[in-house]
């Protein structure tokens, strides 16, 4: 059984593969739509954080092809409170062909995936968003048309959509760099799993505080909040740390003349990034949000076998 937990579970090759699968069902979902092929499939959408994008883009990308998607709230199932994850997992595996979870420690989704016998996708964890990676990546191609050799920058908080990108990158042969205030830095473990895939690929990564030096040279430009959830009550301390790693016009202006801004969003905007560079011509993050339509149905139609 084969889960989507990390991007690092999956080759380079696998990844790459993924990623056309994606390309080609965005051509055929704008050419008219997909074909059914998950019909007769449900997928659990289990949410112990909020969402607006993980939630709708699987919702809308088993309709699109066929299946169906059934919402479940914090409240509902209590992961981990009313009931054991390991039970929960193997009651949702006799009802439902696949299950998502969002959750906030990693290992919980880890749990989940030990007992299914259905496949498991980790719609962000505390320590990574590989959804979100796969959507960036598939946006960085399309602008760029390979990964190879470009030069991504994140500028922020080393939380988990960073971890995510980061490996993604390397995989793809793209070199990452990260600034980011001291304290704040990628759990250990990430940076080793970074280390090894660089390594395989020959990509470099390189950790900085200096966010003009990160971003020199930079194809892309990625941010996120400075507060994720589950650290709302560290959220003063950040807003009075992060500052000097806002994304705004003069930070773009100082990388590649071409550069893509990302953001996995929710922003909050003026904080982390500015409304001119959220909306400016180098923008890509309306793209991007969208790319997880697409993206996560090439992860679904992998997992199901069907494409
Ligand atoms: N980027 C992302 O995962 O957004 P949501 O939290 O709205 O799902
Ligand atoms: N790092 C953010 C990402 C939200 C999609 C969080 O975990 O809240």
């Amino acid at each position: 059984m084969k889960h989507f937990l990390d991007v690092s579970d999956y080759s380079p090759a696998e990844i790459q593969d993924i990623l056309d699968v994606a390309i080609r069902l965005k051509k055929e979902h704008f050419a008219g739509g997909n074909k059914p092929l998950f019909k007769g499939k449900v997928l659990a959408l289990i949410f112990q954080k909020p969402s607006l994008r993980t939630r709708v883009s699987f919702d809308m990308a088993m309709r699109h092809m066929g299946g169906d998607a059934l919402y479940l709230s914090p409240a509902e199932i209590g992961l981990g409170k009313r009931e054991s994850i390991a039970d929960v997992s193997r009651v949702l595996s006799g009802y439902v062909q696949g299950m998502m979870a969002r959750v906030f420690e990693h290992e919980h989704v880890v749990e989940l995936a030990r007992w299914a016998s259905v496949p498991v996708i980790n719609g962000l964890s505390d320590f990574s968003h590989p959804c979100q990676a796969m959507a960036d990546a598939q946006t960085i191609i399309e602008k760029f048309g390979s990964m190879k050799g470009l030069n991504v920058s994140y500028v922020g908080d080393g939380n988990n959509v960073a971890v995510s990108l980061m490996h993604i990158s390397v995989m793809l042969g793209a070199n990452f760099t990260i600034a980011n205030p001291e304290g704040y830095d990628m759990p250990k473990a990430a940076m080793e799993t970074g280390a090894k895939l660089a390594q395989a690929s020959g990509a470099k990564i390189t950790y900085l505080t200096d966010p003009h030096q990160a971003v020199s040279g930079a194809h892309v430009i990625y941010t996120d909040t400075w507060t994720s959830m589950g650290q709302e009550e560290e959220t003063a301390r950040r807003e009075a740390v992060f500052p000097p790693y806002q994304v705004n016009a003069r930070l773009v202006s100082e990388a590649d003349k071409d550069v893509i801004v990302m953001h996995c969003l929710p922003a909050h905007r003026n904080h982390e990034l500015t409304d001119d560079v959220a909306d400016g011509p180098h923008s890509a993050i309306f793209p991007q949000a969208h790319n997880r339509l697409h993206a996560q149905k090439a992860v679904l139609a992998r997992l199901f076998e069907v494409a």
